[in-house]
């Protein structure tokens, strides 16, 4: 089965021709990313009108790159939820459309699914293992048992580590996106220059806090307070600070991560989102041989079309499509901890 993804809930517009929930036959994305820069951010607005102007461009070349054309198409999904209202429209509106004129199902698809299912393109993993959603918008410690049953089991009390790593940069001025660029940075640079804190999370009366990050205070430390934990050894240079920086932000995800692998005896470990491209993350990781962390390929780790069309070919599969009239919604309400998805 081959099924038409399509994916536009931020600043890329995406699409993916994907057969079987597994093979990618097409994989295309545009890139906003050098309209957002001169203002260190995605500004909402300028999202909507590039998703606009470039979504029939990105689905043609998509059916052209697989060789197909919508004949050959099983069904076609869309990201409906979460992220910018505006941005999300036009790719679900166009999705719908696209479905509804060529008389073929529709299945929309929550993005986070979809960045927990980019693995799975490029590997055979079985369930259950725990999730690492780690992105501009979310911080998620997760269970999975199917690729639509996540169990939250920590999230952050604040900022999303993305969020984090892109604040840091916009500050120092090293430009936008900020993942990207510290994670690059940060190969010349020192960890030890700075002593930045490990937060300690109140893990509440029911140890609720648990698994939970906090990003906020590093993020702080990391802009107004550098002084107080810098240390004097070390110039302050951008390599030095991004190098720090991305140092103990890895070790505030890790700490949790372990915890999490201790008490559930899952040993499998799958990551999924924009900041799972980190190469700190990835080698902090590897030096865990007891565990086994799986990654998306860099390319499938921020927003792409292919995953969304992965999590629809499983919905479609159980026979699970969705209505005409399904809408956009910017905030979701599945991801919160104890929550277990249902779609
Ligand atoms: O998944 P994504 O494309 O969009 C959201 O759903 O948010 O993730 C974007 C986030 C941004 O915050 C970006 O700075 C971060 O992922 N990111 C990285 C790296 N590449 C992207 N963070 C750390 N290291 C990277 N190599
Ligand atoms: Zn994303």
């Amino acid at each position: 089965m081959k099924v038409l993804g399509i994916e536009s809930s931020c600043d890329e517009t995406a699409c993916a021709i994907v057969e079987d929930g597994k093979t990618i036959l097409s994989n295309v994305v545009a890139t906003q990313i050098p309209f957002h820069q001169e203002y260190k951010g995605v500004v909402p607005e300028i999202a909507s009108r590039k998703h606009t102007e470039w979504i029939l461009p990105v689905v043609t070349q998509a059916l052209k790159e697989a060789n197909l054309t919508m004949n050959d198409i099983d069904a076609v999904a869309s990201t409906n939820r979460p992220g910018l209202m505006g941005a999300l429209l036009v790719g679900l509106t166009f999705a719908k459309s696209l479905a509804w004129s060529n008389n073929k199902p529709f299945i929309a698809v929550n993005h986070m699914l979809g960045h927990m299912y980019a693995a799975h393109l490029a590997n055979d993993i079985e369930y259950p293992y725990l999730g690492l959603l780690v992105s501009g918008g979310h911080t998620i410690i997760c269970k999975v048992t199917d690729f639509d049953q996540v169990e939250v089991l920590g999230t952050t009390i604040d900022d999303a580590v993305g969020e984090a790593f892109d604040k840091v940069a916009k500050f120092h001025g090293f430009g936008y996106p900020g993942g990207v660029i510290i994670d690059k940075l940060a190969q010349n640079g020192n960890p030890k220059a700075a002593n930045f804190p490990i937060p300690l999370i109140n893990k509440g009366e029911k140890g609720e806090h648990r698994y939970d990050v906090s990003y906020s205070g590093l993020k702080t430390a990391a802009i107004n307070q550098l002084d107080q934990f810098w240390n004097p050894e070390f110039e302050k240079t951008p390599e030095n600070i991004a190098a720090s920086f991305q140092e103990t932000a890895v070790k505030i995800l890790l700490s949790r991560l372990f915890k999490a692998v201790e008490d559930t005896g899952l040993k499998t470990i799958v990551a999924g989102g924009g900041v799972a491209a980190n190469s700190r993350l990835r080698s902090m990781l590897a030096e865990h041989p007891e565990i086994n962390c799986i990654f998306p390929p860099l390319k499938l780790c921020t927003d792409n079309g292919a995953m969304i069309a992965g999590v629809a070919y499983h919905f479609l599969n159980r026979g699970e499509t969705s209505p005409m009239t399904t809408t956009a919604t910017a905030r979701v309400t599945e991801f919160k901890r104890g929550l277990k998805t249902k779609s």
